[in-house]
């Protein structure tokens, strides 16, 4: 890993970044984040990731000390800094910004961390192998479900990710690409990293944001693209029952696109091969990616 880092305006390698260990973001999980990838040297949906954060960070009453010009200037300070190793290869970053409660006392009482602190992490966009697109991925539905929105609401995206971490560790035992979750009702709802969407005769499906998910700037962008490419997009309740009559499934990220799936365990959806639809909507995502790109920066 060849990362660089910012916390709060310091840039160094990723050997020399530090925080406190009585950083409330360390010590409770207590903090907001943000990943995002860059098309070149912009930040794709950057005003969207931001909107997102204010609003995570809203929930956990943590302020947010920066308007959303200083942030970009901030990654970009930390993409340039990152500069040479984003030149070893196509030069698109991955940008995870943290936001975390600061340093205090051993104390709940916000007051205790007068200061939050704000880390960027740029490494160079490792994308998934184009096989991952070309013949689509193997997805696990696990055990442990998602948590429940009264309580840690998965529509914060938030530093503490041990239900995500919990639920990967059961897709990746059965060597699972992602790891599919259940809500508290028992409905499908998300995965441990990304959103999904469900294709059945042309019509793209995905479950609403009350049944308890993030919503994903990945998912919102798709719902819109898909309207543009002529096809019916709705939020609607998904549950297991419903992968055997799909057409079609897909996972949306920020740092993966669109990720064709074929196989929910043992079970193949569709005929087993990503399908028109997605096929579709991944090269219009593309394009529309693509399209605002900016050239690389350049070695200083
Ligand atoms: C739990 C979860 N759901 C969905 C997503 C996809 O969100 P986005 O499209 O904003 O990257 C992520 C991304 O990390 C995630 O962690």
């Amino acid at each position: 890993m060849t990362a660089t880092v910012n916390v709060d305006g310091l840039i160094s390698g990723e050997r020399d970044a530090h925080i406190s260990v009585f950083d409330h973001g360390f010590l409770y999980g207590e903090g907001v984040y943000e990943v995002l990838r860059t098309y070149g040297r912009t930040p794709f949906l950057f005003e969207a990731h931001m909107a997102r954060l204010r609003r995570s960070a809203e929930r956990i009453a943590l302020p947010v000390p920066w308007t959303d010009a200083e942030i970009l200037a901030r990654i970009d300070a930390t993409i340039d800094a990152a500069a040479v190793s984003l030149n070893e290869g196509p030069g698109d970053a991955y940008v995870r910004l943290l936001l975390t409660r600061g340093v205090g006392d051993l104390l709940y009482d916000p007051a205790a961390c007068p200061t939050p602190t704000t880390v960027i992490i740029v490494k160079p966009m490792a994308e998934p192998p184009e096989k991952v697109y070309d013949e689509g991925v193997m997805i696990s539905l696990v055990p442990v479900l998602r948590n429940h929105p009264q309580s840690v609401d998965p529509a914060i995206k938030a530093n503490n990710l041990l239900n995500n971490a919990l639920a990967m560790q059961q897709a990746i035992a059965k060597h699972g690409f992602e790891a599919l979750m259940r809500n508290h009702r028992g409905e499908l709802c998300e995965c441990a990293q990304s959103n999904f969407f469900v294709v059945s005769q042309g019509v793209l499906r995905t479950p609403p944001l009350d049944a308890g998910l993030l919503a994903g700037i990945t998912r919102a962008f798709v719902l819109e693209l898909a309207a543009a490419l002529g096809y019916r997009a709705k939020e609607e309740t998904i549950v297991e029952g419903d992968l055997a009559t799909a057409d079609e499934m897909f996972l949306t990220s920020s740092t993966k696109e669109i990720v064709p799936v074929v196989r929910v365990d043992d079970l193949t959806i569709g005929d087993g091969r990503p399908g028109p639809v997605t096929r579709a909507v991944l090269a219009e995502f593309r394009r529309r990616a693509h399209a605002g790109r900016t050239p690389a920066p350049v070695n200083v």
